[in-house]
This record gives C-alpha cells, structure tokens and sequence, in this order.
C-alpha cells in the first residue's frame, strides 16, 4: 500500500504588521474588544509589491528547501485560496512558472477558509492511487485587498500570509490517515464576496455599493463553526480508525479564539494539544493551517510518530478535517542544494521568458488560415 506523507514545508509572511491600536485610529474599536472577542493581537498586512501569488511562491520555495526535491520533481500544484492572483489564469499557474515546475498540473481551489484540506485530500488520494508522485498544496490569501476597512466587525479578522506542504509518497504507513470534506451551500450568503464573478460583473454600481469587499455574518458563521469544528474532528479521527486520545496535536483553522475554545471544550481536548497562532496573523483563510502547521513542526510540538488533525470551515459554507502523522524529518540544511535551487528559479524565469518570445514569434510566423481558405 502507498501511503502520502508530509515530506516539505514553508510559510511566508508578509513584514507590515497591523496592530489593533492601529485599527482603532480607523474605525470605532479597541484592542480589548479585539482581543476579548477573537483573541487577535495583531495582523499581516501585504505590501504593494507583495500578492497572493509571490507569497504562494515564497511558501512552495521555503517548502522546497526542507526537501531534497527540485521544482521538476513536482507532478502537482493546487492553490487554495478565496483571493487569487485573478479569476483567471489560476495563481497556481504563476507559481508553476515561476518556480520551474515543468512537469507538474496546476490548479486553484476554491473552498475558502477550508481550501487547504480540500487540497490536502485530492492530493493524498492522487499520491495513494499512483496517478501523481509528488504534489505542493499551497493556501495562500492578501483577503487585505478585498476588507472593507470601514466595517469593524469584518475588518479586524482577517491578515495575509501563505503556507506549503509538500505530499510525497511512501510505503511505510503514515501521513495522510484519513480525511473529511464537508459543504453547505444554503449558507452561501452569510461570508461573501459577492460582486465580480458572473453573477455581478463590475460596474459603477457594484463599486458604490461596495459589492467587491467582504460581507458577512458573524454570528452565524460563528454558531456553524462551534458545531462543524467538532464534528469534522471527531468523524476524521473515526475515519482513521483512532479515538481522540490518540491524536497529539489538533491544529484548527485560525479565525476566533472562542470558537477553538467551544471545539476544544467539546472535544475534551487540554489548552497544550491545541495549537493557536491567531493573536500575531489574524485569520488568513486558507493560509491558516499550514501555517500554524510549520510554526508547530519549527516549533519541535510535532515528534516522529505523533498524530495531528487539522481542522476548518469557511465560506461556502465548507468544512474539513484530517488525520495526519508524522513520520518525515527535515532534510539538514545544505548550502549547495539551495544554490543550485536557486539556479534553477533563475533558469526557469529566462527558460519563461523565452517562452513568452517564442509565442510572439510563433503566432507571428505561423497565422491561422483565414476562414475558406
Ligand atoms: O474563516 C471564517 C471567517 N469568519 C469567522 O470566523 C467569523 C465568526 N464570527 C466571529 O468571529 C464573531 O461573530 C465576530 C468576532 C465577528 C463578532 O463577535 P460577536 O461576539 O459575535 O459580536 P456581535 O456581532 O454579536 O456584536 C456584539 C456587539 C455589537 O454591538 P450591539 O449591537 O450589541 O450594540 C456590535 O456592533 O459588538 C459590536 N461590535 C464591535 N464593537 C467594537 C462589532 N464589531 C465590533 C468591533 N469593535 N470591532
């Protein structure tokens, strides 16, 4: 049997922190509301040289470097992420070009703030099947861009930041036990984005009306989370044939500290099996978990052996959770290794931009008939 396991791992983060104090100067809030509320500090901000998808790349690459993988090496990217490069073409694409991956798929999903399990589980099954060998699940979000920084009970959650893990495959048993997706979509309106897909096309009046900003429904979202963020968890565990006590470390989607409390409480889990990074990023969507997934493994809270669940839920409504063990350790660092990926990043952006010469060259040389012709 052919299990898939976690063998890379990265984040990146962008440097602008925004502090509560400094969204009081904003709009009509404080650091205690803040804080009592949702247990946020503090936020990343992106810069204007920063996007979803230079933080997704910094991320796959920062994953890289803890494997002894090249970027050729990867048969797939997906990008989860509910604030993408574009509507399309998909960031993963950006990413895959701008790393070199020249054999790998790319792909977005959309699942917002769950979009990195959803990833996790297409992977891990395309691993176990013996489809694909090794795939980069990317979640990474500038949801800055899309706040309305007007709207205090939406704009003091959300931050930016990316996170990656490398799937690869492996005899021996572990990585990904077990995984559980969930949707329902009758409570679509209650976090949304709601102009600029088809449905809404930008217009004037979608503009004034601020349409392409985030609305949502806290109280709602927050009474559904309480209830999925157990349930995802507990089937995930029986899904992998284990009982809670079994699993060392539960790492939930970031979004509110009451709503890890209520799931914890619930699940009869200690403070110290439950990892919590919301105070310094806020909640990054689909950036959440992998993020707090590196920052626990950095942090040495993941041994060999151990049993994790990551857990979330987001817009859609969505949810998910997965069992996964431990087994792979870091590769030690090795300075040529990194020079020679960075000889490779370097080929692969003027092997790109050959590439975008040859089309020019192509599609002049080489017109299409005319029609009856
Ligand atoms: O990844 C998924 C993303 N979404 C979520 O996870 C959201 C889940 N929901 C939540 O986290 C919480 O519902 C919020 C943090 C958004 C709000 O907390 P709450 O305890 O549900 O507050 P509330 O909406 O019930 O509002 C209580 C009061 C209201 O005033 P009144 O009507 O009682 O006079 C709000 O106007 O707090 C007021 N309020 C604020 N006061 C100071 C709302 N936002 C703020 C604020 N500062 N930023």
């Amino acid at each position: 049997m052919r299990y898939a396991h976690i063998i890379g791992w990265g984040k990146s983060l962008p440097e602008k922190v925004l502090t509560n104090d400094e969204i009081a100067q904003m709009v009509d809030t404080n650091d205690d509301w803040i804080f009592a509320r949702t247990g946020i500090r503090e936020r990343r901000i992106a810069g204007d040289d920063e996007s979803t998808a230079t933080l997704a790349l910094a991320a796959a690459r920062a994953a890289l470097e803890t494997t002894d993988l090249n970027p050729a090496d990867l048969d797939l990217i997906i990008v989860a992420s509910c604030s993408p490069e574009h509507i399309f073409p998909a960031t993963a694409c950006l990413v895959e070009d701008a790393l070199g991956a020249r054999n790998a798929g790319a792909f977005d999903l959309s699942a917002a703030c769950s979009g990195w399990i959803y990833g996790v589980s297409l992977a891990a099954q395309s691993i176990a099947t013996r489809e694909i060998d090794h795939a980069m699940v990317i979640g990474a979000e500038t949801l800055s861009r899309f706040v309305n920084w007007e709207d205090r009970t939406t704009c003091i959650l959300f931050g930016d930041g990316a996170g990656a893990v490398i799937l690869g495959p492996s005899e021996q048993p572990g990585g990904v036990l077990s995984t559980v997706l969930g949707a329902d979509g009758s409570g679509a309106h209650t976090l949304a984005l709601p102009a600029g897909g088809s449905r809404m096309p930008a217009s004037h009046e979608t503009i004034d009306n601020g349409l392409h900003k985030i609305r949502m429904d806290g109280r709602k979202v927050f009474r559904f989370a309480t209830r999925v963020m157990r349930q995802a968890t507990i089937e995930a565990v029986e899904k992998a044939g284990l009982t809670m006590d079994e699993i060392a470390l539960v790492i939930p989607h970031q979004a509110n500290m009451r709503i890890i409390e209520s799931a914890a409480r619930g699940l009869k889990l200690p403070e110290d099996r439950v990892f919590v990074n919301l105070d310094r990023y806020g909640n990054t969507s689909s950036a959440s978990i992998p993020i707090a997934l590196c920052e626990a493994f950095d942090a040495g809270l993941v041994q060999p052996g151990d049993r994790l669940v990551t857990v979330g839920f987001g817009a859609g409504l969505t949810w998910g959770a997965a069992v996964i063990q431990w087994v792979a350790e870091p590769v030690p660092e090795r300075r040529w290794r990194n020079r020679v990926r960075a000889v490779l990043y370097l080929l692969a952006r003027i092997r790109s931009g050959l590439r975008r010469f040859w089309r020019r060259v192509e599609t002049w040389l080489f017109r299409p008939p005319a029609p009856g012709a």
